[in-house]
């Protein structure tokens, strides 16, 4: 079956260069199917000789009049969107329906192929709708698209692209969508969708088997911890872990195999940023986000330059740049080259450094680290202190993440496991408590390693609260989070618990409080201050006395 009407993104209305192939019930047995939209589904076939899963798209086919009709809605709208002032191109699609048909489920269809065809994706439209896929993959002229579900894994679709001046105009629409360029000059591209789905593009120039794409879906609305913890990829006592080394601005790394989770991680572990600290992100796509409004966002840009590097912004210039803004955290989207070497001397000179780096194991990590092109000096390595390796396995069958495991750096060649995932009893073994970290950080907070652990456990019991009553939502588990920042007792009495040692924790905020008053930090506006001058001076002796500051 030929695609129609054809093209999309107007120029491939001429031109029908993909095909979708039928599915031969003789050759396949339906395993699943499942509508993407009412007039478009997907379903899912093994075929009977190899075994292997196939994705099918399965659209409700157009006749000749409904196709007349759709070009005829999209030349009206050419010469309407020209004459109105209105960017609403669907708007006037609908009502230029409305006049045209009278039948609702008939004007529902053309919608969906005008959508499809001029507004959407064209030959993936389906698979951008489908949220049951996280990479959409074209690896060239003649070759199915491939995509990976989270059901079936990598499996062919029965889309393929069968022109590659097409393909490349293709491409070439997708480039500009994300307000990017492609070229035989500039061949490669690293860019974000309006949908805020990663796009990487090349050209045949530098892909002998034609142009080819690949987008990264995400879900619309990220997973947030708790649905990780509700998911058990990660427990709430390594959650609540975390949520105090942030809070303490200790630095990590989120190590694992290309789309194991590591980036979902790294946002849902940034709920835990207390909205006092002032946060710089550096990526080369948007994927991170923070819910502190002390937060500069930093993005790469490429150079059109040719042979030049004039104008280019690069993962290294901006965290160096990030450096001038003081922050406390700085977030490095993912490492890959010399950047890797600015991030390890800002988490030197005391800034809060977390990232994610592309490895399979805690060793490849350390040596890719230590390698060229990140060159980090063995005796820098001690600057990161955990490293959390998550990955996809497969738990009763089925396609799942977890945390691996959690580990803590003492050297180039020396970790301790604070955690592990146990595959058998799909569950967590710690040995967090006994971290080097968790005694240092207590000691700085003139804390008992006990009182910190037990602090932990209340945040832990707060987490796993929220779990158990299914807070999945971005903005109430933030909310939860401050709240926990500015009342800690009386959070956990919300939620019916006592905090156990919450005193001995308050007398340390007490006292983190008056150490920013004292030394006048920028940050304090957002602090709450003691109530009086007597109290802040009571705190304050209190504080000397404990840190036996000489005066
Ligand atoms: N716990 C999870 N459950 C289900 N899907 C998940 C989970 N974590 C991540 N995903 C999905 O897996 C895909 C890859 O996730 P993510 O981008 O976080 O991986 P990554 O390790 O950062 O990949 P890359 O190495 O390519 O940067 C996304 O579509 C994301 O929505
Ligand atoms: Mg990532």
């Amino acid at each position: 079956m030929r695609s129609c009407p054809g093209g999309g993104l107007r120029r491939w209305r001429r031109v029908s260069s993909y095909v979708i192939e039928p599915l031969d019930p003789e050759r396949y047995e339906v395993v699943e199917e499942y509508e993407v939209t009412p007039y478009a589904k997907v379903v899912i076939a093994r075929d009977r000789l190899s075994g292997a899963y196939k994705y099918f798209v399965v659209e409700e086919p157009l006749t000749k009049g409904e196709r007349r009709l759709v070009r005829e809605v999209m030349d009206r709208i050419k010469y309407l969107a020209v004459k109105s002032e209105t960017c609403d191109i669907e708007g006037l699609v609908k009502s230029e329906l409305r006049k045209l048909v009278k039948d609702r489920r008939k004007r529902g269809k053309l919608l969906y192929y005008i959508r499809r065809d001029y507004l959407g994706y064209g030959p993936i439209h389906v698979m951008m709708l489908d949220p049951n896929l996280e990479d959409v993959s074209c690896n060239g002229v003649g070759i199915p698209i491939y995509v990976w579900h989270r059901k079936y894994e990598s499996i062919e679709t029965n889309v393929v692209m069968t022109d590659v001046d097409y393909l490349k105009s293709y491409i070439r629409s997708l480039a500009a969508r994300c307000g990017k360029h492609i070229s035989s000059a500039f061949p490669v591209l690293d860019a974000t969708l309006p949908e805020g789905y990663r796009l990487a593009a090349t050209l045949e120039d530098v892909s002998s088997r034609g142009p080819t794409f690949t987008v990264r879906k995400f879900r619309e609305r990220p997973f947030t911890i708790i649905e990780l913890i509700m998911g058990r990829v990660i427990d709430p006592l390594i959650a609540a872990f975390f949520w105090v080394m942030i809070e303490n601005k200790r630095t990590f790394m989120i190590f694992g195999a290309t789309g194991s989770g590591k980036t979902t991680l790294l946002n849902a572990l940034l709920t835990f940023v207390h909205p006092s600290m002032k946060v710089c992100t550096v990526e080369e796509t948007r994927e991170i986000n923070i819910p502190t409004k002390n937060w500069v966002p930093f993005v790469t840009r490429e150079t059109y330059a040719v042979g030049e590097r004039i104008g280019e912004v690069s993962l290294y210039d901006l965290v160096k740049v990030t450096l001038r803004y003081r922050p406390d955290y700085i977030i490095v989207g993912e490492v890959r080259g010399a950047e890797a070497y600015v991030l390890f001397q800002a988490m030197q000179s005391g800034h809060g450094g977390i990232s994610t780096i592309h490895a399979e194991s805690l060793e490849s990590m350390i040596n890719r680290l230590l390698n060229p092109p990140m060159n980090i000096p063995p005796q820098l390595i001690p600057t990161l202190n955990f490293a959390i390796h998550i990955s996809r396995v497969k738990v009763g069958g089925k396609v799942a993440r977890r945390v691996l495991s959690v580990w803590e750096i003492h050297s180039a060649d020396s970790f301790r496991k604070l955690a592990e995932w146990d595959p058998v009893e799909d569950a967590f073994i710690h040995y967090l408590s006994s971290s080097e970290i968790l005694a240092r950080v207590a000691s700085q907070l003139g804390l008992g390693k006990e009182a910190l652990w037990e602090e932990i456990e209340n945040r832990a019991r707060l987490l796993e609260y929220l779990a158990s009553e299914r807070v999945v939502e971005y903005g109430e588990i933030v909310k939860w989070v401050y709240s926990y920042y500015s009342d800690p007792e009386g959070t956990l009495r919300r939620v019916g618990m006592r905090a156990r040692p919450a005193l001995a924790v308050r007398a340390a905020k007490l006292r983190e409080e008056v150490r920013r008053v004292l030394s006048g930090r920028e940050e304090v506006k957002s602090v709450p201050k003691p109530r009086s001058k007597e109290r802040a001076m009571r705190v304050k002796e209190q504080i000397f006395s404990k840190l036996k500051v000489k005066r």
